[in-house]
C-alpha cells in the first residue's frame, strides 16, 4: 500500500463517495463505509498500523493524514444517514413517540362572560331571561316608558333612527331607532304577558355617542323587571343587595342613592365601593370612593297603565345595569373601546375564570 498523503486522502474521499453513491441498499452502504472506517481492514485502521513500522519523523505524519480521512469519511457517513433517514419518513409521516400537540382553547369574550355570569345569577333568582328587537319603534323605547316627544333623549342628538318610518302595529306612524336601551323589551314583555312577570331582558343598545374612553356607539345592558302584587322599594333593594353580593363578592357595600328615571318612581341609582381605592378617592371613582353600577326604582304607575295593567292591583321594581361597567369595574379596564377593537393580545387575558 501507497503511504498515505494528502492526494492519497483526497482520492480516497473521492473514492468513498462514489461508492456510496453507488450503494443500492443499506448493506452495501455499510459496506463502503466498512471499507474505510472498518476496524480491522478499513483503509484508516490500515494506515493506523503503518505508524508503528514507519521511521520516526514520519509517524507523526501519517496520523494526521489518518485522522483526516477519518473525520472526513465520517462526516460525510452521518451526513448520507442523515439524509437517507429524511427520504425514508416524509415529512407529514405519524411519528407516535412525539408528545401531543396541545391545541390552545379559546374563550368566550369577556363582556360574553360578565353577561353569562350575570343570567346565571338571576336565573338562580328565579327570574326568566327575555329578548327583544334591536330595531325599535318610538313607542316602545319612550312613550310607554313615560318619556314624552318633548324629552331630550328622544332627540336627533342622542338617539340612531332609522327611515322610512314604519307602520307600527298600533296603527299609527311610528319612527324607527336603534333601541337606546333595553327597558324597551319590559314593555314589549307587559304587552304579551300577565302578571306576576319575573324577568330579564340582556342585550344590544345605541347611543349617538362619539367614541372615546367610556363611550362607545354601542353597548349592552341587562334589564330586569319584577311586577307582582305588593311589590315595593325593599324587594328592590334585597334583590340588589343580593345579586351584587353574587357578583361582584359577599363583602361588596353598596350604596342606594336618590335619582331621577321617567320610567320609575322612587328612582335610585346604585353604587359599590371604588374597587380601585381603600374609598378615599382616586380617579377611577371620580374622587368619590363610590361607583355607580346601576340604574333602578319602582315602576312608574304610567308604565304599568300604557301596557293595561292595572297599577291599584300591580305594582314592581325595574333596573338597567350597564355590562360593560361591570366588566371594565372587575378588571380594571380603563378603556371601554378595548373590549371592541378585537386585539387578541387583550382577550387573551380574560379566561374562563372570571369572577
Ligand atoms: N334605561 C336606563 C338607562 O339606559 C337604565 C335603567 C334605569 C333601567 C332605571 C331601568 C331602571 O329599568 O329602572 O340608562
Amino acid at each position: 500500500m501507497t503511504l498515505p498523503d494528502s492526494a492519497a486522502v483526497q482520492a480516497h474521499i473521492a473514492a468513498f463517495e462514489a461508492d456510496l453513491q453507488a450503494a443500492g441498499s443499506p448493506r452495501d452502504a455499510q459496506a463502503v463505509r466498512d471499507k474505510y472506517l472498518g476496524r480491522k481492514n478499513g483503509v484508516v485502521a490500515s494506515w493506523m498500523q503503518m505508524i508503528g513500522g514507519a521511521s520516526p519523523d514520519r509517524r507523526r505524519e501519517i496520523g494526521r493524514y489518518a485522522n483526516e480521512l477519518k473525520q472526513a469519511i465520517e462526516a460525510r457517513w452521518i451526513a448520507y444517514e442523515a439524509a437517507v433517514d429524511s427520504r425514508a419518513r416524509p415529512p407529514d409521516a405519524v411519528d407516535v413517540t412525539l408528545p401531543g400537540r396541545i391545541p390552545r382553547l379559546g374563550h368566550r369574550h369577556p363582556l360574553t362572560i360578565v353577561r353569562d355570569r350575570m343570567e346565571e345569577i338571576f336565573t338562580r333568582m328565579a327570574f326568566a331571561i327575555v329578548e327583544g328587537p334591536e330595531v325599535e319603534d318610538e313607542w316602545h323605547c319612550f312613550d310607554a316608558l313615560n318619556m314624552p316627544a318633548e324629552h331630550p333623549a328622544r332627540d336627533m342628538q342622542d338617539t340612531l333612527y332609522l327611515a322610512p318610518p314604519i307602520r307600527g302595529d298600533r296603527d299609527d306612524d311610528l319612527r324607527t331607532l336603534l333601541r337606546t336601551h333595553t327597558s324597551s323589551i319590559q314593555i314589549r314583555y307587559m304587552r304579551t304577558h300577565q302578571p306576576p312577570i319575573r324577568i330579564i331582558a340582556p342585550g344590544r343598545v345605541y347611543r349617538r355617542d362619539d367614541l372615546d374612553l367610556t363611550h362607545t356607539p354601542m353597548f349592552s345592558q341587562v334589564e330586569g323587571l319584577v311586577v307582582d302584587e305588593n311589590i315595593g322599594f325593599s324587594d328592590l333593594k334585597g334583590h340588589l343587595q343580593t345579586f351584587l353580593e353574587n357578583l361582584l363578592g359577599a363583602r361588596t357595600k353598596t350604596r342606594f342613592r336618590p335619582s331621577y328615571f321617567p320610567f320609575t318612581e322612587p328612582s335610585t341609582e346604585v353604587d359599590v365601593k371604588c374597587f380601585f381605592c381603600p374609598g378615599d378617592g382616586c380617579p377611577s371613582c371620580k374622587h368619590t370612593g363610590w361607583i355607580e353600577i346601576l340604574g333602578a326604582g319602582v315602576v312608574n304607575p304610567r308604565v304599568l297603565s300604557s301596557v293595561g295593567w292595572d297599577p291599584e292591583k300591580w305594582s314592581g321594581f325595574a333596573f338597567g345595569i350597564g355590562v360593560e361597567r361591570v366588566a371594565m369595574l372587575v378588571h380594571g379596564v380603563r378603556d371601554l373601546r378595548d373590549f371592541y377593537t378585537n386585539d387578541l393580545r387583550f382577550l387573551k387575558q380574560f379566561d374562563e375564570d372570571f369572577v
